[in-house]
């Protein structure tokens, strides 16, 4: 299975822009799945909940969404992108999955970074894990990756690869992301962005380094930290089927859940 990612550095407002920039890279590319990064279409540092409502759109009917989908029939692939979604009044830091018979589901981020709390109602729906024919997919999206129970919830559910749209800011995601693929035999996507980002008095920068990695943790792929990148890697998603550690040491069937959250029931 060919699996890729676009790493973008999307002009904060400029829907348009930002949606033709990662169009015009899909289509260059030969893969089964490309993931895109978190809020791709609109940028990151949101000023305001007004700001943040008129910029969301909802989901699937949203000209982002759309949009993704109409490429995905054309070129016969899956796509998952981060997006900024409204509903009934709210907004949601959500992901897309859509592929070449539509739209398949959307993702919404359970744990919000820093401002973000302002803008975002955190995610309130159950991930799910998609089979798409070739592989069965996990969504989480950038700061999700601090709390390993979100890998590991996808793993139980049966995800072969995580797909992990970022905007990250802090250093360390791409090292962590290693564990979280040992830990739980998945493969992992993480689309983050470059560049900086004022519209406040806090600049961002975000850190690109986007990746692919194996279920033993190695870095299929690993993308610099200043500039775009459109990349495709082949691999054997049915690696992740396989939890046997040693003959006898099952990944999952060998946890103490018991001992492993004290004080949780
Ligand atoms: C992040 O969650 N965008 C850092």
């Amino acid at each position: 299975m060919k699996v890729g990612f676009l790493q973008t550095s999307p002009v904060f407002g400029k829907k348009d822009e930002n949606i033709d920039t990662a169009l015009a890279k899909i289509n260059q590319l030969d893969t089964d799945l490309v993931v895109l990064p978190e809020l791709f279409s609109t940028g990151y540092q949101f000023t305001s909940k007004e700001e943040t409502l008129a910029l969301s759109e909802i989901v699937p009917d949203g000209e982002t969404t759309r949009t993704l989908i109409n490429l995905s029939k054309e070129k016969d692939l899956y796509i998952v992108a981060g997006l900024s979604e409204r509903e009934n009044g709210r907004c949601y830091n959500s992901a897309v999955l859509v592929g070449p018979n539509g739209f398949i589901g959307c993702y919404r981020k359970l744990h919000l970074f820093y401002n973000e709390k302002k803008w975002f109602e955190p995610g309130n729906i159950e991930p799910e894990v998609y089979d798409i024919g070739k592989a069965r997919i996990g969504i989480m999206i950038c700061f999700d990756w601090f709390f390993p129970e979100v890998a590991r919830y996808l793993a139980l559910k049966g995800a072969d690869i995580i797909c992990h749209p970022a905007n990250l800011v802090l250093p360390y995601c791409p090292q962590a992301m290693i564990t979280r693929c040992i830990e739980n035999r998945v493969f992992a996507i993480t689309a983050n962005r470059i560049g900086t980002e004022k519209r406040t008095e806090e600049a961002l920068t975000f850190i690109g380094t986007s990746q692919i990695l194996g279920t033993k943790g190695e870095i299929l792929y690993r993308a610099a930290s200043d500039r775009d990148e459109a990349i495709v890697v082949e691999i054997y998603p049915m690696k992740a089927r396989d939890k046997q550690v040693t003959p006898m040491n099952h990944l999952l069937h060998d946890r103490r859940l018991k001992f492993a959250f004290p004080g949780e029931k």
